[in-house]
């Protein structure tokens, strides 16, 4: 759908062929017999990001071979799971690794009552195999995330590998801290195709995030197809920042990106932001514009601009339409009103405009989340709000969250100076924005969700999110440019026990990471506070 491709290189990749010319090395070593498997060689379980609830090293390791099984229930959910795994360890150990419910032995994936919770498992290793348990399909796919980290980074690259293939012996008990680890894509400034989506959600499935939230719709496009307003994506979606093509989802290919998220077990949390941030529903049809002129379509990076005519019944007519269409396609839990930045509504109408539109998100059975702004208004029974304030956010603004927190309403912690992806590493990063400040991985790392809202009971938070803004960014190389290596930092404070969370030993797990990132070519930001090796 995007006819245009920037490949925008921001690091050189000399590393991956020195990588290569060592692998020729030992490739050579194991031919000529001369690389023995030693227990040193398979991967520390302590390394794991994020840091698992428990982890009890010990015992032979498990090898991987050619004639290791993939075993599974015969759960239609497991086998997925099973053939995920496959999918990951075929094309570098070379390995036929049927997925089987004969035999045993080999990497078994086994569903169990026991109290790992809807996503939690528990990973044994040792010389006769892995058994990964876990009540729900979901903890085995998170366990498998585990078990990949356990192998050689190799195991990662697309092609025949030479191993040994080791997990070392031991016993991972995990679990996560919260129920709420999103990652958010803006496909509305830029838009990104299905494709492009399915690479990161692949990425994010790595360190266990569980949500992918998709900001649909913006000023400068609208992404979605409605089939009662048909503009919205055909016109509305024509173009993006910086004029390119554009591009929207049809239906078809939403639920394919639903489908490749639930594959990876992650719930898509949709927004259609609104009142504000809405000139490309309001170029489409000039009946939602109070004046009834409808604006030209835009393209630059300004905010504020835009509001939905909130006096107007027709607006309501339009709510209901989107978010019944919207909710119909969308089996989650949470449809995502947006309410960021409605400068040009005024207050008053602001508060009317979401005491309407809340109930018709019920309505339609979904559950409201919205940025934070809506704690100004008067959130629904059960809606979440999502902080995305900074240090210098106001305290009344930060109090009225707070209250809001303390009222009920639950809170989604991604405040733009820790968890936004897009702010720049540093002066020096050549996309991204800074208006939240620079991001360095330290800052994105070391802070407490439970104890970071003065006044927010640590009761409300759900979890913590990681929003990437794409304002300046038009691929997916920069996608990972600035999501790596910011977004495991941020999957750790959501998935792992407070009393796991250390920078100083963060930083070496994260240097470890990076071969792995290097078998995938995942471009990311060498950043000098980490001991890369
Ligand atoms: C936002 O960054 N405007 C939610």
């Amino acid at each position: 759908m995007r006819a245009h491709r920037r490949h925008h290189r921001t690091t050189p990749r000399t590393g991956r062929l020195l990588g290569s010319l060592l692998l020729v090395a030992a490739a050579c070593a194991m031919a000529t017999g001369a690389a023995p498997v030693h227990r040193a060689n398979a991967t520390p379980m302590d390394r794991v990001i994020p840091a698992p609830a428990s982890v009890d090293p010990g015992g032979a390791p498990y090898r991987i071979t050619p004639g290791t099984r993939i075993r599974v229930d015969g759960s239609r959910e497991v086998r997925g799971v099973g053939d995920y795994l496959a999918g990951v360890l075929r094309p570098s150990t070379g390995y036929r690794l049927p997925v089987t419910t004969e035999g045993h032995g080999g990497i078994r994936l086994r569903l169990a009552k026991g109290s790992y919770g809807d996503e939690g498992y528990r990973l044994d290793s040792g010389a006769s195999g892995v058994t990964i348990t876990a009540r729900k399909a979901a903890g085995l796919f998170h366990g498998v995330q585990t078990l990949r980290q356990l192998l050689p980074a190799a195991v990662e690259k697309d092609s025949v590998q030479p191993g040994p293939w080791l997990v070392a012996g031991g016993t991972v008990e995990d679990t996560p801290r919260y129920g709420w680890r999103a990652a958010m894509l803006d496909v509305s400034r830029h838009f990104f195709t299905v494709d492009e989506v399915k690479q990161y959600i692949d990425r994010v499935a790595l360190y266990k995030y569980n949500k992918l939230h998709l900001h649909l719709s913006d000023d400068q496009g609208w992404r979605i197809a409605v089939d009662s307003w048909p503009r919205l994506a055909t016109y509305g979606g024509s173009t993006e920042v910086g004029g390119g093509p554009g591009g929207y989802y049809t239906k078809d290919d939403y639920k394919e990106i639903l489908r490749y998220a639930a594959s990876r077990h992650l719930e898509v949390v949709p927004e259609i932001d609104m009142p504000g941030h809405t000139n490309a529903a309001l170029a489409s049809y000039a009946e939602l514009n109070c004046d009834g002129v409808a604006p030209p379509l835009y393209t630059g990076t300004q905010v504020g601009f835009s509001s939905l005519c909130v006096g107007k019944e027709v607006t309501y007519d339009f709510v209901d339409d989107v978010v019944r269409e919207l909710a119909a396609l969308t089996p989650g839990r949470y449809l995502h009103i947006g309410g960021d930045e409605a400068h040009s509504t005024p207050h008053e109408d602001f508060a009317a405009f979401m005491k309407r539109v809340q109930p018709i998100v019920a309505k339609y059975g979904k559950t409201v989340v919205g940025w934070h702004q809506l704690a100004s208004a008067e959130p629904a029974e059960g809606a979440l709000v999502q902080y995305w304030g900074l240090d210098r956010t106001s305290d009344a603004e930060k109090a009225q969250v707070a209250e809001a927190a303390r009222n009920g309403t639950g809170l989604i912690l991604s405040p733009a100076d820790r968890t936004y992806l897009d702010m720049k590493y540093t002066k020096d990063t050549p996309l991204g924005l800074s208006w939240a400040g620079y991001v360095e991985v330290q800052r994105s790392y070391d802070w407490d969700p439970a104890a970071y809202l003065p006044g927010a009971p640590a009761s409300a938070v759900r979890g913590v999110e990681a929003p990437l803004w794409t304002e300046t960014l038009s691929d997916p190389e920069q996608l990972e440019f600035m999501a790596f290596p910011r977004l495991p930092g941020v999957a750790e404070l959501g998935w792992s026990p407070a009393s796991t969370h250390d920078w100083d030993t963060y930083k070496v797990r994260l240097a470890a990471q990076a071969p792995r990132w290097e078998a995938m070519g995942i471009d990311y930001y060498r950043s000098p506070q980490v001991p890369w090796t």
